[in-house]
């Protein structure tokens, strides 16, 4: 198939378009590099074998500059990643979050559908289950309340998304849960590149490691988990590209809307992260328990048996292979791109 990318010059969108051209598959992306470097696409390029990767730097609001990109290419299905993302700065920016992900979200269907691209990949969150009402996190655990407007724009969009669907059966909706993405290629070329302060744990723990940051915060060890510290649902990232390709698989058979938790299944801690890089890369990370962080839950991991059971799809790698290619890339890149 050729699948339209959006936000494919970012950390998930880069690893995706990998596995797409190994599966056999082409792309287009599209990207208003907001968040992102085109030197990621020029690496992709050159992982794959390829002179370049066909990119238009276009904004999915911009009706116009996706009108022509369609015009040009024929896209069987899109995979739609494109959003901005930081959970705090949704706080300080919800305006510029909603209009963003969500007013984009719906340009881009628009216009999807003027030309008969009616299929649909989003990357949807486990935060979209607020605190969860279970665990591990099954499909049919109930939507909950987000902490945040980013998480809203999640929660929204899976509604749009089923809505239309509904209204038009042609479309193929896949809500893809991710649940905490890390790691990088195994070639330490790409990988993720936060601009400023890493919000997330990981790329924390990798800049301490460089030297960048002086010691990692451990936001709060009074949780009621084995050690004290929050339990996340930890995906190396080519596990997770390699979701959307199986995905790919459903819209072929026609699902209609097909919903799945993307994740391993597993939940470490903060502290298992934390040794387990250390263990594994053999270098420091201090670190020192700081308060719990506003929005915070104790636990978060899924039962992934639906997207196994359906899609054929598990995740291969495991939490040293995560520390190690998380390591891997900010080592051979202490800047980025
Ligand atoms: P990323 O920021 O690296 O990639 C998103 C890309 O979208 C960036 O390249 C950015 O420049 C682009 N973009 C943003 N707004 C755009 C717009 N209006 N028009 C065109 N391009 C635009 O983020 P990522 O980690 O690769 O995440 C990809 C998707 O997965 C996002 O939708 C994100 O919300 C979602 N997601 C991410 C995580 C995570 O922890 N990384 C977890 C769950 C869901
Ligand atoms: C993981 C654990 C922190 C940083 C977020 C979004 C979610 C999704 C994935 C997009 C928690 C602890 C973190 C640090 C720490 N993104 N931590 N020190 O909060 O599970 O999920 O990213 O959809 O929507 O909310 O991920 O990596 O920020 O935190 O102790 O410097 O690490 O408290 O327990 P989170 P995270």
């Amino acid at each position: 198939m050729n699948i339209l990318v959006t936000g494919g010059a970012g950390f998930i969108g880069t690893h995706t378009l990998i596995e797409l051209y190994k599966a056999g598959h082409t792309a287009v992306v599209i990207d208003n590099l907001s968040n992102s470097n085109p030197e990621s696409l020029r690496r992709v390029a050159e992982i794959i074998g390829l002179p370049e990767i066909p990119f238009y730097k276009v904004d999915i609001r911009d009706r116009e500059g996706l009108e022509a990109v369609f015009s040009k290419h024929k896209c069987d299905a899109c995979i739609h990643f494109a959003g901005l993302k930081a959970v705090g700065e949704s706080v300080e920016k919800p305006w510029e979050y909603y209009e963003n992900n969500i007013n984009g979200t719906l340009v881009l269907v628009d216009v999807m559908r003027h030309h008969g691209c009616k299929n649909i990949i989003f990357s949807s969150s486990a935060t979209i289950y607020g605190d969860p009402a279970e665990i591990p996190i099954t499909e049919n655990c109930p939507k909950g309340q987000c902490t945040n407007p980013y998480g809203w724009t999640k929660s929204m969009l899976e509604q749009v998304l089923m809505d239309i669907q509904k209204a038009d059966p042609e479309w193929n909706v896949v809500l893809l849960r991710y649940f905490n993405p890390v790691g990088a290629h195994p070639s330490g070329r790409i990988g993720e590149n936060p601009n400023g302060i890493p919000n997330n744990l990981m790329p924390y723990i990798t800049q301490v490691a460089v030297g960048k940051r002086k010691e990692l915060g451990v936001f709060g060890n009074d949780y009621p988990t084995p050690d004290g510290t929050g339990v996340r649902d930890y995906i190396h990232v080519c596990d997770l590209a390699a979701a959307h390709v199986c995905a790919l698989h459903a819209i072929d058979r026609k699902c209609g809307i097909g919903i799945y938790n993307i994740g391993t299944g597993h939940g470490y801690s903060v502290l298992d992260m934390v040794n387990a890089f250390i263990r594994v890369n053999h270098v420091d990370v201090p670190y020192s328990i700081k308060p719990r962080r506003a929005g915070d839950i104790a636990t978060c991991y899924c039962n992934p048996a639906k997207a196994a059971a359906e899609l054929g799809w598990r995740a291969q790698y495991g939490i040293d292979d995560m520390v190690r290619d998380s390591w891997h890339w900010q080592r051979n890149n202490p800047d980025g791109y």
